[in-house]
């Protein structure tokens, strides 16, 4: 019988952090289930091989230049990358496939290839060498049906809304309002390569394999029911990925700042508001000023993690007033990056004023701590919803980037007993989820089957 560790698949993350942690963390759970793992990953936010030595990664070169490498604009570096990389993909490809004489890889039998939905050459290039595709959403799979069919929004002449309208709940992609729905389709200029990106992303995951989904069935059970609609393939909610129980290690691109964890040491148990925007949002001068304001007013704790440039016009906090951190004695600590897993994991940490990421918000759901949401664009604006309305485990701040609300939303949650009320919906909501990754849970059965499906493939 073939051994699993002789069955090689290959994996190819999107360079973006939100998409690199979901993908090495399935890796690691793949490789503990015991497939052995190659990582094609591009120069562009490469990912630290040395943090993963028992894992095989190729480089391959994606043609972006540095000023490209720079840009705010995701979507055309996404436009980009995908434009530049098939060729080295496929060669790449090619040479694990049928090793040459001069290969340094072992020949392993390759069963799969998995990677991001956003990358929208894979699916020929993974047919050609009669490879089955699957495909990882790395986003409430409810997002994911959604966002495929914003082209159809658009078509059916969604926009623009009224203010009188803003508020009202999108019926066809609930449960946005029509505000967050024209946050999510772009300005004009945006609408034409974004509208056919997706309709790519559509038409290049209708073939695939299968879909694993950064979900489960008690986040996101309605869509995982209506996938059938769209999908004909099979769907695999295997979970929140970073609670398998496989060891830990970091898919970071920056260097977490390790001293959060002693100065947390320090404080009283839930005292601490975390606040961090993930690693692509950025803010204005003054937004951030209101933002350091409204956290100075608390008189709480804060760990707040302000990433190098993502201050428009700045480098990181130069801009804030002279003697603010000496004014806040002790009780705010700004840093550039945070060991984030840790942080929400520690006593101290009592809640996270967030971009709501899907990541994030996971890793927040699974470690109790409520959230105060500060959404910007894209899934963002529904994880915000599901959490400020559905579940009310957080507080949404509406995008009002003003130092009393956040003054507000902050002592809310923190200080009165709508905070503990939300706690408790939190806590209820975190152990349902980590229950789904255990022996018999709903994400533990799917795991088992995307595994036999790849060892039949
Ligand atoms: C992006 C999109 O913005 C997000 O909406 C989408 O769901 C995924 O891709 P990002 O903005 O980086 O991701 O947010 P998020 O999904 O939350 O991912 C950030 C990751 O970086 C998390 O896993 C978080 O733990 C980690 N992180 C963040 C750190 O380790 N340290 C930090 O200081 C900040």
């Amino acid at each position: 019988m073939e051994k699993r560790n002789e069955i090689q698949v290959i994996l190819f993350p999107l360079p973006l952090q939100g998409c690199i942690n979901p993908m090495l963390q399935l890796a690691k759970i793949l490789f503990a289930k015991g497939f052995s793992i190659t990582i094609i990953h591009t120069r562009f936010n490469a990912p630290k091989s040395s943090d993963h030595p028992l894992f095989t990664f190729l480089q391959i070169p994606d043609g972006l230049s540095e000023a490209q490498t720079q840009s705010r604009d995701v979507l055309l570096q996404l436009t980009l990358l995908n434009n530049n990389c098939e060729n080295p993909f496929r060669e790449c490809l090619a040479k694990l496939i049928k090793p040459g004489s001069d290969s340094e890889t072992e020949e392993k039998r390759i069963s799969c290839l998995i990677d991001d939905s956003g990358w929208v050459f894979t699916q020929s290039v993974a047919e050609s060498f009669n490879l089955p595709r699957y495909v990882l959403c790395a986003y409430k799979f409810s997002f994911f049906l959604g966002h495929l069919r914003v082209p159809q929004f658009r078509r059916e002449g969604f926009l623009p809304v009224l203010d009188s309208e803003a508020e009202d709940v999108v019926t066809v992609f609930p449960p946005l309002r029509k505000k967050d729905l024209s946050r999510i389709m772009g300005t004009i200029a945006q609408s034409k390569p974004l509208d056919s990106y997706l309709h790519k992303i559509l038409e290049t995951t209708k073939p695939a394999s299968g879909l694993i989904v950064l979900s489960c069935e008690e986040l996101d059970q309605d869509s995982l029911a209506e996938s059938h609609k769209v999908f004909s393939f099979p769907i695999f909610p295997i979970g929140p990925f970073h609670i398998h129980d496989v060891p830990a290690s970091s898919s970071s691109l920056y260097e977490p700042d390790q001293s959060c964890i002693p100065w947390l040491n320090e404080r009283e148990t839930r005292s601490v508001i975390y606040v961090s925007l993930g690693s692509i949002a950025s803010l204005s001068e003054s937004d951030f000023l209101e933002i350091a304001c409204g956290l100075r007013n608390t008189n709480q704790s804060f760990l707040w993690v302000v990433r190098p440039g993502s201050v428009h016009g700045r480098d990181w906090i130069e801009s804030l007033p002279s003697g603010f951190m000496e004014s806040l004695e002790g009780k705010g600590k700004v840093v550039k990056w945070a060991p984030q897993l840790d942080v929400l994991a520690h006593r101290a940490t009592g809640g996270f004023l967030t971009h709501n990421g899907w990541n994030s918000t996971l890793e927040s759901i699974c470690e109790g701590v409520p959230m105060i949401c500060l959404p910007f664009v894209w899934d963002q604006m529904l994880n915000a919803r599901f959490i400020s309305e559905v579940w009310r485990i957080g507080i949404h701040l509406e995008g009002r980037i003003e130092r009393r609300e956040i003054e507000r939303a902050v002592t809310r949650l923190m200080v009165e007993s709508e905070g503990e009320e939300i706690r408790d919906r939190i806590n209820v909501l975190r152990d349902e989820v980590r229950r789904s990754v255990k022996q018999g849970g709903s994400s533990s059965r799917s795991l088992d089957e995307l595994v036999d499906r790849i060892l039949s493939s």
